[in-house]
């Protein structure tokens, strides 16, 4: 279900037209200062001595615009960006062909690259290093392997979990960079320009409601505003502001800090069927029919960021300061009010 939640920071059908949204200059590119700074020094260095970029790897929760840098560091160089991810790889001939169809100084783009299998990495180690493919050819004591020169090109590599990714990968990229949830005052600004590209009038309140409640995330963000252009298109007088926002986020069932009703759901899991943890990440997952790897890319890297769960070896366990924001179950003899979300 995660898939089709408003707040999901996942990509889906419910993004249609978010690439219209999306800057295609660093310049343009709002929030994660310090990635961009240094991009902007590296990208002119390769420039000027006539070089693809070194390898980039972006890591980082999803929605946070890893896709969007790499589009944004081939329009910078000039080159073309080809866009695939570690699961569609599934043979070492499938990276094969997409090398060898690189021109100089393309853009591979390879989003959720720690689910390459070992047997399409080993392709991409000679790719990345030398700019060549090893192929064996015959089996057992005749086997031997010949180098195929590849165009330079630059890998730009994006995952949620930098720790899945190989050491063996990971010591192949130049440039690491992770990046981090944006503050409201950035996703206000987001909010501000998308709206200006979609043509609906807003005002700054109503934008910073949306940013408030976008979990950190300029595809949240987006999303949010333009179901809310919905709602003020229909149920208002095509503006939106406070009113506007705060009536459709409602409808929306997105409370004050972004939270929906599945993290609700989990946080109200924790504390009643658990008693506010330690709990298993496994034991959560089948408590509420959930993936453990959806917990923990989706659900809660923004929980932990609210400081609303902690993860102790042990498990789990829910703060006292989501009991007070959700008003939910007895903290220590406590009985916590829920936050006024107005
Ligand atoms: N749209 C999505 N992400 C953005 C960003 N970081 N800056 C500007 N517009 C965006």
């Amino acid at each position: 279900m995660a898939n089709t939640r408003m707040v999901t920071p996942h990509n889906t059908e419910l993004d249609r037209g978010e690439s219209g949204l999306r800057p295609t200059r660093l310049e343009d590119y709002i929030g994660q200062d310090a990635v961009k700074a240094n991009l902007a020094v590296f990208i002119e260095a390769a420039r000027r001595r006539g070089e693809p970029l070194d390898h980039v790897l972006l890591s980082g929760p999803p929605g946070l615009g890893k896709t969007t840098l790499a589009t944004i560091i081939a329009r910078e160089m000039g080159s073309s960006i080809h866009i695939t991810s570690g699961p569609a790889i599934e043979r070492p001939g499938d990276l094969a062909g997409i090398l060898t169809n690189l021109q100089p100084g393309d853009v591979l783009f390879i989003d959720e690259i720690h689910r390459l299998s070992r047997a399409v990495e080993e392709v991409l180690y000679p790719g990345m290093e030398d700019f060549c493919l090893d192929i064996v050819l015959d089996k057992g004591p005749a086997a031997r392997s010949i180098r195929l020169p590849l165009n330079p090109f630059t890998l730009v590599g994006a995952t949620t979990r930098v720790g899945a990714v190989t050491a063996p990968l990971r010591d192949r990229f130049g440039v690491i960079n992770r990046l981090e949830f944006y503050t409201p005052e950035q996703l206000k600004q987001i909010i501000t320009r998308s709206a200006a590209i979609l043509g609906i009038a807003i005002d700054e309140p109503g934008a910073m409601e949306i940013a408030r409640r976008s979990r950190g995330t300029p595809r949240i963000a987006n999303r949010l505003l333009r179901r809310i252009r919905d709602f003020a298109e229909i149920e208002g007088q095509g503006k939106i502001d406070l009113a506007v926002a705060r009536h459709a986020l409602n409808r929306l069932e997105v409370d004050c800090i972004g939270l929906d009703s599945s993290d609700r759901r989990l946080l109200a899991t924790i504390v009643e069927k658990f008693g506010g943890g330690p709990v298993g990440v496994d034991t959560l997952a089948a408590a509420i029919s959930e993936e453990v790897t959806t917990i923990e890319d989706v659900y809660e890297p923004y929980l932990l960021q609210l400081g609303f769960i902690k993860r102790t070896p042990r498990g789990r366990v829910v703060t006292p300061a989501a009991y007070k924001h959700l008003g939910i179950g007895v903290h220590q003899g406590d009985l916590w009010e829920a936050e006024n979300c107005e």
